[in-house]
């Protein structure tokens, strides 16, 4: 069988490897995508070579690029460099397992089979001559093409040889299964879960990788099940797991939140790209387990979730090595404010509660309602129906009073900073009270949201306290009393 990859990039490398008497393929996930015609390919190409790969990925480097710096990675035997848009990775085919992460270093040169062999998967060991003579043909001894048209993941090995090789694969296999929508052979699916504990042996900064790569699959949920039934999700994510299973009290079930946290999951990624919000679809429920409770006369009761939810937030994001910046924070806000806009829709919504609203979301009010949206998940399709126009209707009131009041980003028009100068105080819990009062009341739509009826307030408030509005630089000529002390 030939396959001629048409990018001219080939022919070069082509020429450059039979210029240098070596004899080279195109392997991994780049002929993957190729063959599969995916529509984002594999950017990255993945050069097998029998020989040096360091010393062949200078020559190439040198000749298609000329200054393009080349990263050496000595312990595996790769170098890599970019051209236009790809990243262009040598190795030397090896006998040893193909694991990048592996602190062991690959030094026994193999030949092209040996190096297929200890690849991840059958469609992941393909591999396209380079070779002038042989140029585009195709190298398979595995059956990987036979598994690319069928749908199937499987290891080239055994699979527990595969997978003890290199644990993360196990998590590959089921990413690849969602990204690529195949199946997992029955016995590359069993060896996954007799050897799930395995995955322990790993870093959280691989693991994690794949598992975003997951959530961003365009049926997420699909993953996390295969994680769920191979017994790697309780391994690397226990929290979630937790979030399974039904109890039934008196006749009365409460809702399999696992399951119902992924349909969210996979709503909200119909919707958006946004990985945080993905994220924040998969564990607004989080604090669910914990805060469940039994009444006799009300049923089941998950009261406070959000707010547990959102403190569970940091602690999940540290230990699976997640970003502790404001996407953390981002996060934990939408599982925070997760209830706020269905609640609102199933009272009378007043303008002030609308205001509140949209000054604890800000920007991330539209991120907000699509959650909001994602987490309507009953199978009753008029009940369903009822709540999406309910939403529709806060989204109405959001907008109106945002083009009225513009509180999306509200400072209040008096800040900390002039409560302290207009009463000659030290900061502290009197500036908090004032600012707070003059917060609320604008909120509240009780004053207008300008500088005098706020200084106004500020005012009244203060004489409230006993406060009054002293030489502005009263302050600062205590500190410097204190400081020349
Ligand atoms: N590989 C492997 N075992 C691993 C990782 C990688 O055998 N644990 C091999 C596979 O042949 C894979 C190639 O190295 O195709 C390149 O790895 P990588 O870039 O991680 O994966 P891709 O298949 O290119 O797919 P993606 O870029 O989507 O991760």
């Amino acid at each position: 069988m030939h396959i001629c990859p048409d990018d001219n990039i080939f022919i070069k490398l082509s020429e450059i490897i039979t210029a240098e008497n070596i004899k080279a393929w195109v392997i991994g996930g780049y002929v993957r995508d190729y063959i599969l015609k995916r529509d984002n390919p594999d950017k990255d190409i993945d050069i097998v070579v029998l020989g040096n790969g360091i010393d062949i990925a200078r020559k190439a480097a040198s000749r298609l690029a000329p200054g393009t710096n080349v990263s050496v990675f000595r312990n595996f035997g790769t170098a890599m460099f970019r051209y236009k848009d790809y990243d262009i990775e040598f190795v030397g085919a090896r006998k040893e397992s193909y694991d990048r992460n592996s602190r062991k270093p690959v030094v026994e040169n193999g030949t092209l089979e040996d190096d297929q062999k200890r690849r991840d998967f059958t469609i992941n060991a393909l591999a396209i001559s380079l070779n002038k003579e042989t140029y585009g043909e195709l190298t398979d001894p595995f059956n990987g093409l036979d598994d690319l048209r069928k749908k199937i993941i499987r290891t080239p090995l055994d699979p527990d040889t595969t997978f003890s090789d290199d644990p993360l694969r196990m998590m590959r296999a089921i990413r690849f299964a969602v990204q690529l929508d195949f199946r997992i052979d029955d016995e590359t699916l069993a060896s996954i879960s007799s050897n799930a504990e395995r995955i322990n042996i790993l870093s959280r900064e691989r693991i994690i990788a794949e598992l975003n790569k997951i959530i961003m699959c365009r049926k997420p949920s699909r993953g996390f099940i295969l994680l769920e039934e191979t017994g790697l999700l309780k391994m690397v994510f226990p929290e979630l797991e937790s979030l399974k299973g039904v109890e039934t009290i008196e006749g009365k079930a409460h809702k399999d939140n696992f399951l119902h946290s992924l349909k969210v999951l996979d709503n909200i990624s119909r919707k958006t790209d946004n990985i945080w919000l993905r994220w924040a679809a998969l564990l607004h429920d989080i604090a669910k387990p914990a805060t469940r409770k039994y009444d006799q006369e009300t049923g089941w009761s998950f009261h406070g979730h959000e707010f547990l939810g959102g403190k569970m937030i940091p602690e999940i994001f540290r230990r699976l090595k997640l970003p502790m910046n404001d996407r953390m924070k981002y996060v934990r806000k939408m599982v925070e404010l997760h209830l706020r806009p269905i609640v609102l829709s199933q009272e009378i919504v007043t303008d002030s509660a609308v205001r509140r609203l949209l000054f604890d979301a800000g920007d991330d009010i539209d991120d907000l309602m699509l959650l909001c949206e994602a987490d309507i998940t009953s199978k009753n399709e008029a009940t369903k129906k009822r709540h999406l126009e309910k939403l529709q209707l806060v989204r109405h009131k959001l907008k109106e009073i945002e083009e009225k009041d513009a509180v999306r980003n509200f400072k209040p028009p008096v800040d900390g900073t002039e409560i302290i100068r207009t009463f000659g105080i030290k900061p502290g819990k009197e500036v908090g009270i004032i600012k707070n009062a003059i917060r609320d009341a604008i909120l509240d739509g009780i004053i207008p949201n300008e500088y005098e009826a706020a200084r106004q307030l500020m005012l009244e408030k203060g004489k409230e306290l006993g406060l009054v509005p002293g030489d502005p630089n009263a302050v600062q000529d205590q500190e410097a009393q204190a400081d020349d002390r």
